[in-house]
């Protein structure tokens, strides 16, 4: 995947030869592809996070979760000495020409506002070090007018005062496509504050100059707009699944097909046949506390209102969970004492993140209401376990469906979609499926005899 990438990138630096000091604060998900991918295109790159263990483990080349591509990219420049890591603030101050700031901003644990705190730690502990002219350019997905604020907040602690500048420029990567969507994004959009003397526009052009020489549009915003870009674009998404899974709805009821009917209208280019794939819904660090902070943020400015819809997204998307559980209990009487088979763990096929999984939310809700539940997942095994210890963790697909009375697949892993019918019949109890991701090829197991059920297919 990165080789392309990786050829495109070295001739051009062989030509141009430049090298920008960039720090990364936060070497989660984010932080560390960002890292990695700058150390790609040429930068000197410090990585800090205040963990001791995931500084030493990122040093020695290991990703503490699952990417495609990332761990080999770390590899590579860690040993190049293009990339290392630090929990040194004081550090990170005298290195960085430009300081990215890639820490998390989960849902507020009371209400569904965005938690800032990290931000706000991360620049507290910078700032007092920063003495030489330097940019901030804010990655995290934050509450709309953050960025002015803590612009502020760094130049009342700076020694450099008003030299240090902060910008915006909001990240869009997708799981499982970290890296790509890193080095060859859609677009870069940059928000920077009103100084006509500010400098960091020029210098994220430098930084970028790489990836915009391929033909990537660089949008130059004021802060407020960069924020929103990122947040919008979300709820949009989430919007379009929401509205996908209403279809689904009406498709069942009607006898419709709903996966028909999303290739149909996906050809009209003003829809896109992209993230129009029905069923369980979507899940994730980001989609579900991103609409929820915006919907927050709207209510805190007075125009909660015009996002009654964001609202009713969330509530149906959450519905799409019970309704599974309502088809097993349908398909199987009752619940309790049923053997449900359980095949994804993971919010989506090639991540091992459980953050908001719909498929763990409804493995607990089947537990929770009497059905003993065996689950199997290609990656995502260690992460389920820790987030739900009471489930039965199975060392292979059909060994999770060994006895089942019904199969439930609830992420669309390759593998998964791989399984005969007849393997699969072999060693359930009952041939009853449940294809939450509409992933499996009906007629195939219909015609295997088994009970298929897809969401919105008749
Ligand atoms: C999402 C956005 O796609 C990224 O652009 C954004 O940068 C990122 O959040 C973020 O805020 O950092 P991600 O959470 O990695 O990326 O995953 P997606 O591929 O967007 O999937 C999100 C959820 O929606 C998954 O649970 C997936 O199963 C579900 N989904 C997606 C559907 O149910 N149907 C679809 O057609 C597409």
């Amino acid at each position: 995947m990165t080789g392309g990438v990786r050829g495109t990138f070295e001739g051009s630096l062989a030509k141009w030869g430049f090298r920008v000091q960039v720090v990364v604060i936060g070497a989660g998900y984010l932080g560390t592809t960002h890292a990695a991918c700058m150390a790609q295109i040429g930068h000197s790159v410090l990585g800090i996070d205040i963990s001791e263990e995931k500084v030493a483990k990122l040093q020695s080349g290991e990703v503490p979760f699952f990417e495609p591509g990332l761990e080999a990219l770390l590899r590579e420049h860690v040993a190049s000495g293009r990339l290392r890591f630090s929990t040194s603030f004081e550090e990170a101050a005298a290195f960085g020409d430009v300081h990215f700031l890639a820490v998390g901003t989960p849902q507020s644990t009371r209400g569904r506002a965005g938690d800032v705190s990290c931000v706000n730690a991360a620049i507290d502990s910078l700032s007092p070090h920063l003495a030489r002219p330097t940019v901030i350019a804010g990655k995290s997905t934050v509450p709309v007018g953050t960025a002015r604020r803590l612009a502020e907040r760094v130049q009342a602690a700076a020694p450099a005062r008003e030299a240090v500048e902060v910008a915006w420029n909001p990240e869009f990567l997708r799981e499982g496509f970290a890296v790509e969507g890193t080095l060859r994004p859609d677009r870069i959009v940059v928000g920077a504050g009103d100084r006509p003397e500010g400098r960091a526009i020029e210098l994220l052009r430098e930084v970028y100059s790489l990836i915009l020489a391929e033909g990537v549009p660089f949008l130059v915003t004021d802060l407020e707009t960069a924020e929103l870009v990122k947040v919008a674009a979300n709820a949009f998404l989430a919007t379009k699944v929401g509205f996908i899974n209403a279809i689904a709805e009406l498709c069942e009821a009607a006898g419709a097909d709903v996966a028909m009917l999303a290739d149909a209208i996906g050809r009209d280019e003003r829809i896109g046949r992209q993230y129009l794939n029905a069923g369980l819904g979507f899940g994730g660090g980001c989609l579900p506390k991103d609409i929820r902070a915006l919907v927050a943020r709207a209510e805190e400015l007075g125009v909660g209102d015009a996002f009654a819809f964001l609202r009713e997204v969330d509530n149906g998307n959450m519905r799409q969970r019970s309704r599974v559980v309502d088809i097993s209990r349908e398909i199987c009487g009752s619940l309790i004492g049923t053997n449900v088979a359980i095949l994804g763990a993971a919010f989506k096929p090639d991540t091992d993140d459980v953050r908001d999984s719909p498929a763990l939310s409804v493995a607990g809700q089947l537990q929770l209401q009497g059905a003993n539940v065996s689950i199997y997942d290609p990656k995502a095994m260690d992460n389920a376990r820790k987030t739900m210890p009471t489930l039965d963790y199975a060392v292979t697909s059909l060994d999770a469906c060994r006895g089942a009375d019904i199969v439930l697949v609830l992420t669309e892993w390759k593998e998964f979609q791989n399984i005969q019918p007849g393997d699969l019949g072999a060693v359930t109890q009952t041939k009853n499926i449940v294809d939450a991701r509409n992933c499996l090829d009906s007629r195939q197991w219909r015609a295997a005899g088994w009970t298929y059920r897809g969401l919105g297919r008749s």
